[in-house]
């Protein structure tokens, strides 16, 4: 063996006769300028050592390669290209061989293909997530993939992103070999000697066979086009995916290739890649919180749930299925007994769909426990209050709490606008208190509000971060104040609608537009889902301390005083006949708006979509200004979080802080001016947003100031 030669972050040594080459750049070996130097540096060193017969490729740390650095896109290309080392490798003469462990994805997996053989370890992960990002493989993977797997194969693998295992790699052809440990670099060397004794040569994925029959291949993308027609509605580069394998199939692999840049190119130029790349950052950064720096979390070895309705039922899957024992409190028996039904049900379901194994939903279950004595949670070393949203029914919770909790237990709210600090002053202990907001239906939605009130000691907050990691959350900080930040900020995009319904614009309208912006689902929609009646409960609870001056839209109650809740009462901005869940649009809700515009004395205008787009992004871009301005968010990109995993944002659009910075913080401000001349109440410019936008800043420079 002759000494390792150091090359920044791709180091070679011999080994024999094989040249191992390894990417050695933390955390993720991602594909930085400086690797992709390193790699061609290698490949040239071994054309040029005759006493080389082949090369190894393999990945320090937990990954081989995490792909490109995203971190790069964006800003000036730096050579060398990887499209070209990945060529580079290729056309090496001697064997390449590449061994696989933990991520092989996007261009780690074509550095991988460019290769001449793969052999995959257990952990392996391979896969081409670029269109997450709203990218497409841009170093020969559109091109290589399919000729190794197929064309229906391979737009499975990038138009899902979601990664293989090494087992299902090596069925479909994607790798050769799977090991069996967790060595990647004795398995890489085991393989390359045995391929050496066999005389292997280098075997290049252009000249793969699996498009060979060309019929049977545009026929596969015909099918994919089809798919994603409805599945990816608004997102720009599937289409672009469906060109490039078209390309792969009609022409000669150079050919290809330059296709395949062309429109790697107008991906990476599209607003979307922005928005995605931003929101993949912004997903790890919600975790960065000064208290974790501070304390570390409390144990955590068992979680109480009191409360066994939509919310605590579904708090308590989430918690099962991470895992953790459960003891869920209700008031009386039946409760409880509906409360394990609701969670029994959720397991039910999955087993229905073939999705979990009676065994697995047996075990789950078998974590979970119920009573209706709160002394049962004496042991919970984290407990999760999900009762009637009603302060007087909380603060007894949390006063009963006080007395059966062991120290060091922390108490945790789920309530969705209440006041923590008040909440915790029920107890002796506010210092062990926070609000863990979480969303429904729980077991599902990403999004959790760790919400920190005045008194939360920094270990309580750090053990709030624990819990979603746990379950496998996001996590966002969130100070105290009506709504928290998700809640907060929605009541008044909300209120905007309103205020356009009763203006002139219908609740179908505002749906289409709001959906044509990449929302799933409009406002209305999403109220006849949630219930009207949880909204109805909050404006009366909000009547005595309502401002005034400020215009209420009387519409909503006046088809909750009919009970029209919405599709659990057959009615409500829609109808839902016969149980339907697709709603139809109501003549008689439009001649209640007529009657309650008449009522206001308003004259109805029209609005077009783009109108509402705007007055509907203005009012939730300014109140989340405030939100930030007042220190209930961290930063910026942690309120874009909140809505692209708790509130439908579309991911594309990057959440509203980076779609405010990409329409410009003077033109949001300018619509609000303008808007303002309507009604000077309600659209009160937020005074972060003003000194930014009057500074030429955006809220990405308050990202980094984070
Ligand atoms: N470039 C730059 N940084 C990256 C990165 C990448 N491709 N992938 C991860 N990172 C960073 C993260 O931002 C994070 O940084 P931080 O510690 O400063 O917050 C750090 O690496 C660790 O990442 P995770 O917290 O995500 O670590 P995990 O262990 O949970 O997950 C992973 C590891 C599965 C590799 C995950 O990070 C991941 O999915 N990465 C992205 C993979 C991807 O999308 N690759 C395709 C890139 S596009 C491409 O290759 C284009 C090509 O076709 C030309
Ligand atoms: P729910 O009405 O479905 O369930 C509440 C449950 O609490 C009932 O089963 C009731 O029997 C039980 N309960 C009441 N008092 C109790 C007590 N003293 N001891 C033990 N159990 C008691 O309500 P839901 O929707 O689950 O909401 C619960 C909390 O979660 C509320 O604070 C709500 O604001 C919040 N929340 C609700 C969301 C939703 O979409 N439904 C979303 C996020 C938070």
């Amino acid at each position: 063996m002759t000494a390792s030669v150091p090359a920044g972050a791709v180091h070679t040594r011999r080994d024999g006769d094989v040249l191992v080459v390894t990417i050695d750049h933390p955390p993720v070996n991602a594909l930085s300028a400086d690797v992709r130097a390193g790699l061609a540096r290698a490949i040239d060193q071994a054309g040029g050592d005759p006493q080389v017969r082949a090369v190894l490729l393999t990945g320090a740390g937990n990954n081989f390669i995490a792909g490109a650095d995203i971190r790069e896109f964006g800003k000036p290309p730096r050579p060398p290209a990887l499209p070209d080392v990945c060529n580079q490798i290729e056309a090496c003469a001697k064997p390449v061989v590449a061994a696989l462990h933990g991520a092989a994805l996007g261009g780690g997996l074509e550095v991988a293909l460019a290769a001449h053989y793969r052999v995959a370890l257990p952990n392996a992960k391979l896969g081409l997530p670029e269109v997450t990002l709203g990218l497409l493989p841009g170093a020969g993977g559109t091109q290589r993939t399919p000729r190794l797997i197929g064309a229906a194969a391979a737009l499975d693998l990038m138009l899902s992103g979601k990664p293989m295992t090494a087992q299902a790699a090596v069925a479909a052809g994607l790798a050769d070999e799977q090991a069996s440990g967790a060595d990647p670099l004795a398995a890489g060397l085991d393989y390359t000697r045995r391929l050496l004794a066999q005389g292997a040569k280098p075997r290049r994925s252009r000249d793969g066979q699996a498009l060979a029959d060309k019929a049977a291949s545009l026929a596969a993308i015909h099918a994919a086009g089809q798919r994603i027609a409805a599945s990816t509605r608004g997102l720009f580069s599937p289409a672009k995916i469906l060109d490039a394998v078209r390309a792969a199939v009609e022409q000669p692999f150079d050919e290809g290739l330059r296709a395949e840049r062309a429109l790697f190119l107008q991906c990476l130029d599209s607003p979307q890649r922005a928005g995605l790349i931003h929101a993949f950052f912004a997903e790890r950064e919600t975790a960065k919180i000064p208290e974790l720096k501070q304390a570390k979390p409390r144990r955590l070895d068992s979680v109480g749930v009191i409360g066994g309705g939509t919310m605590g039922a579904g708090i308590a899957v989430a918690v099962l299925d991470a895992g953790l024992p459960v003891v869920m409190v209700e008031q009386d028996e039946a409760a409880l007994a509906r409360g394990r039904q609701r969670v029994e049900h959720v397991y039910d379901l999955l087993v229905g769909k073939g999705r979990m194994s009676a065994d697995e939903r047996a075990a789950r279950l078998a974590r979970f426990t119920g009573a209706t004595d709160y002394a049962a949670l004496g042991e919970a070393d984290l407990i999760i209050e999900a009762v009637f949203e009603d302060m007087d029914v909380k603060r007894a919770v949390f006063a009963q709490l006080d007395r059966v909790a062991k120290p060091g237990a922390v108490l945790a709210t789920n309530t969705s606008y209440l006041d923590v600090d008040r909440i915790a002053q029920a107890t002796r202990g506010p210092a062990d208190v926070l609000g863990l907001h979480f969303f429904s239906p729980a077991n599902i939605m990403k999004l959790l509000e760790v919400v920190v009130g005045r008194q939360t000691a920094a270990d309580t907050v750090a053990t709030g971060f624990e819990l979603a990691r746990r379950l496998r959350k996001i996590p966002v900080r969130a100070g105290v104040c009506d709504g928290f930040i998700g809640n907060r900020i929605l009541a008044v995009h909300r209120q905007a609608a309103d205020m356009m319904m009763e203006d002139g614009a219908s609740p179908y309208e505002i749906d289409a537009a709001v959906r044509d912006f990449g929302y799933p689902m409009g406002p209305y929609q999403m109220v006849d889902l949630a219930g009207g009646d949880i909204g109805w409960a909050t404006r009366k609870r909000r009547a005595a301390t309502r401002d005034p001056a400020l215009r209420y839209v009387q519409i909503p109650d006046r088809l909750c005083e009919r009970g029209w809740f919405g599709q659990k009462t057959g009615r409500g901005f829609y109808l839902y006949p016969d149980g339907a869940r697709q709603g139809t649009p109501d003549p008689e809700v439009l001649a209640i708006i007529d009657a309650e515009r008449q009522r206001a004395g308003v004259t109805p205008r029209p609005f077009s979509a783009e109108d509402i787009q705007r007055r509907y992004l203005a009012a939730m871009i300014n109140e989340a200004a405030n939100v930030l301005h007042q220190g209930i968010a961290l930063r910026p990109s942690d309120i874009d979080m909140v809505f692209l995993s708790g509130y439908g944002f579309p991911r594309y659009r990057g959440g509203p802080m980076h779609y405010a910075d990409r329409v410009g913080l003077a033109n949001v401000l300018a619509d609000i001016r303008a808007f303002a001349k309507e009604d000077p109440a309600f659209w009160k410019p937020s005074p972060l947003l003003v000194e930014l936008a009057e500074s030429g800043r955006d809220f990405a420079s308050l990202n980094q100031a984070a």
